[in-house]
């Protein structure tokens, strides 16, 4: 029998890669591989993993094109491999180890409880929300950010290219994580200030990368809650990957902490997934599922944003795509 033609496609067995890219990249495997071809039993002594395993592991991914082997166990970065480096320009290293990790796909392990019931898969299984749980468990906040910043990453050019931050003075980043796309903003306008806001315990790590990347003596960095107050005096508001984290009623409390630190004519950029036409843009379509199951959020049309805006004291301007799957929905305080 063809084995081959019996098999269920990459597609239905799709975790099973997602696993296999999780373990090379929080073994860092694509770091090790930067300057060269090298021997799995090499590798496996330079992580500590099990030599015949990581040999597997390896080939499995060479298979689906992230190494190329080569002859004597030897294996080499492709250009998909090369995106898990950690200094890789649009590195997808910090999405893929935390995308992976247990605690995260056991959530989506849910998604059946998620949509027989409507209810959120995470809180399900952990019986907590994922803000909280990582409040409490430093290590897997920090790769939480760091896949928040890999993410920033992968479209900030693009959305900068797009939307023309260049008119403001004073941008405050609400929710802004580590930075990675505030300190994007800065570096493009040389004359900009900015103000980094989110959870306390998420600001304390941006530090270094404001340091690296030059823009640290322009940003303040504050901690709190956007459901209480957010910092007053920028003429932009940042909202980037915040609101598709929450539901309607959440959304509008959000937008009504920053209505209040807003003056009138300020301006409100929400960066998010447009949700997309039927049969289309699976990525936002999957990542709408994505908010279902973690968060407990959605993702949006733009004709949903205009509404949550309108409701918050806003007035929606319009939305401009960018090359990459980010857009910037515009608005203004009314
Ligand atoms: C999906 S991440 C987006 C981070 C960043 N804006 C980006 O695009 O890379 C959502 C952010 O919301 C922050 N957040 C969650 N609850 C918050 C709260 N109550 N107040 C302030 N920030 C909060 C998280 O710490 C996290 O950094």
């Amino acid at each position: 029998m063809d084995q081959g033609a019996q098999a269920p496609s990459l597609a239905v067995n799709g975790y099973q890669v997602t696993q296999a890219i999780h373990v090379a990249a929080t073994l860092g495997l694509a770091d090790l591989l930067a300057d060269g071809p090298r021997a799995s039993d090499d590798l496996a002594a330079a992580t500590g993993a099990h030599s015949d395993a990581l040999y597997r592991l390896l080939r499995a991914l060479a298979s689906v094109g992230v190494f190329r082997e080569e002859d004597g166990h030897r294996f080499a970065l492709t250009p998909l491999g090369d995106g898990l480096r950690s200094d890789a320009p649009e590195s997808v290293g910090g999405w893929a180890a935390f995308v992976g990790d247990p605690y995260y796909w056991q959530a989506w392990g849910a998604l059946l409880h998620s949509v027989r019931t409507g209810e959120n898969a995470f809180r399900h299984v952990h019986g907590t929300d994922p803000w909280t749980l990582r409040a409490r468990d430093p290590d897997r906040s920090a790769a939480f950010d760091r896949a928040m910043t890999s993410l920033s990453r992968q479209v900030a050019a693009a959305v900068l290219v797009a939307y023309d931050f260049g008119r403001f003075e004073t941008v405050v980043d609400v929710g802004g994580g580590n930075g990675a796309f505030l300190a994007a903003i800065l570096a493009k306008h040389a004359a900009m200030r900015g103000v980094l806001f989110d959870q306390p315990h998420v600001v304390s790590g941006a530090g270094s990368l404001l340091e690296a990347a030059g823009v640290a003596d322009r940003c303040e960095v504050v901690g709190g809650s956007f459901f209480d107050a957010v910092p007053r005096g920028g003429d932009a508001y940042v909202l980037k990957a915040i609101l598709h984290d929450w539901e309607d009623a959440d959304c509008v409390r959000i937008l009504r902490t920053c209505r209040r630190a807003m003056a009138d004519g300020a301006t409100l950029l929400v960066v998010e997934r447009e949700l997309g036409p039927p049969n289309e843009h699976p990525d936002s379509k999957f990542s709408d599922l994505n908010m279902l199951v973690a968060p407990g959020g959605r993702e949006r049309s733009p004709e949903e944003y205009a509404a949550l805006l309108e409701a918050a004291g806003f007035r929606f301007l319009g939305f401009t795509p960018s090359a990459t799957w980010a857009g910037v929905f515009a608005a203004t305080a009314a």
